[in-house]
């Protein structure tokens, strides 16, 4: 059978990896700054959450939500800690998508309203109202198109305040990535999302802070949407939650209740899932990373701002991107390929880093120091392999 081909991918085969790096079946070492696509956290197979997952499934992998699982209580009071959000309550799922999908129907269950407000240029996902609130209509299958969803520009207070002054009561939900990341790394102002918090209490509106990828202490806080200093109804989360196990949930603001049967999904809250997760929690608290990802991003950002040909270095944390010239299309293949640097990108010509967490400061020089390189590399015409 063969696989559908739906990604385009590179000719590499990653057989191993180890903190921030990876090795191919050829024995070549890679820097992962690319983490996975922002999922891995606390760095490749690290050995606390290879040994509690080993241990959880010496015990028991897998039973359904119609029984206790106490590691959801453990993993949801962990999580409360580190995300300073205490008060909040614990839906699991297992993907982005998943996640998004919940809230925004959460949200219209809370409330009785169908409108959604999302962004230009943002991404929730491929399931159906995730997928709907998504700005790009290759993605949107005619199935999913509803007009239930708007789309209004990224960071305009006036467009915001516009269109609930004419729409408010109609309003389900306001969904926002604290940085959008598929999007090209575009930081959500803070005084945004303080207009979004205001603007869906003066409308019985719910504020959904999707933190699927700039979430889990990617940006140096825990949720990116804390740097506006108020508090979503609803907080979205994937990637980093298990540094590759699949694992995802919800947390949801006191105020809204939970109902039997409202939402609910087989494989959410697993045992598996629960000790990877809570391995994770453990590693951030710790270890420190999100003090890291301030350290380690803030020099990585310093760094790039000074690089002349690389323009508009923006993010926060180890979430960062900056755009590259034409004249310097090939940068991102190169390092790959010269430097064996994976690094992200989005279209059409942003270079995105979504390392672990753990990033280690001398990583983060010789990715400089093999930027600078590759850089004059293409400047002085040198050939390059490709
Ligand atoms: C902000 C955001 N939301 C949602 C998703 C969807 O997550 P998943 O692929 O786990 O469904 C992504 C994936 O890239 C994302 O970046």
């Amino acid at each position: 059978m063969k696989l559908f081909d739906v990604y385009p991918i590179n000719d590499i085969t990653i057989v191993k990896a180890k903190g921030s790096y990876v090795w191919d079946d050829r024995g070549e070492q890679y820097l992962d700054l690319y983490g996975g696509h922002a999922v891995i956290s606390i760095g490749h197979t690290h050995p606390h959450w290879v040994k509690r997952i080993e241990d959880q499934l010496e015990k028991i992998a897998f039973y359904s939500n119609s029984v206790r699982i106490p590691l959801q209580q453990q993993m949801s009071d962990k999580l409360g800690k580190v995300s300073g959000k205490n008060d909040y309550q614990l839906f699991l799922c297992n993907s982005g998508a998943e996640a998004n999908e919940n809230a925004l129907k959460l949200a219209s269950f809370h409330n009785g309203r169908k409108k959604v407000v999302a962004f230009s240029r943002s991404f929730h996902g491929r399931t159906s109202l995730a997928v709907s609130a998504t700005d790009n209509k290759n993605y949107i299958a005619p199935v999913n198109e509803t007009d239930n969803v708007v789309f209004l520009p990224f960071n305009d207070e006036e467009a915001l305040e516009g269109y609930f002054r004419e729409n408010g009561e109609k309003i389900s939900s306001v969904i926002i990535e604290g940085i959008q990341g598929v999007g090209g790394i575009n930081v959500a102002d803070d005084s945004f999302l303080r207009k979004i918090r205001s603007l869906c209490d003066e409308y019985g509106a719910l504020y959904i802070a999707d933190s699927v990828q700039c979430g889990y202490g990617r940006s140096g806080k825990f949720f990116s949407h804390d740097f506006a200093g108020v508090n979503a109804d609803i907080y979205t989360m994937a990637k980093g939650m298990g540094n590759g196990f699949p694992v995802a949930g919800i947390i949801i603001a006191p105020h809204i209740k939970p109902k039997h049967f409202a939402l609910g999904t087989t494989f959410g809250g697993n045992h598996l899932a629960c000790s990877a997760a809570l391995a994770v929690l453990e590693i951030i608290e710790e270890e420190k990373l999100m003090g890291n990802a301030v350290m380690v991003g803030k020099y990585l950002k310093d760094q790039l701002e000074d690089i002349p040909e690389l323009k508009n270095v923006r993010g926060r944390g180890l979430m960062i991107g900056f755009d590259v010239p034409e004249e310097l299309k090939d940068l991102k293949k190169n390092l790959l390929w010269n430097q064996k640097i994976f690094t992200g990108e989005a279209k059409p010509n942003v270079i995105r880093l979504l390392p672990s967490l753990a990033l280690k400061k001398r990583d983060a020089e010789q990715f400089i120091e093999s930027l600078k390189e590759e850089i004059e590399k293409i400047l002085t015409g040198e050939k390059v392999h490709g």
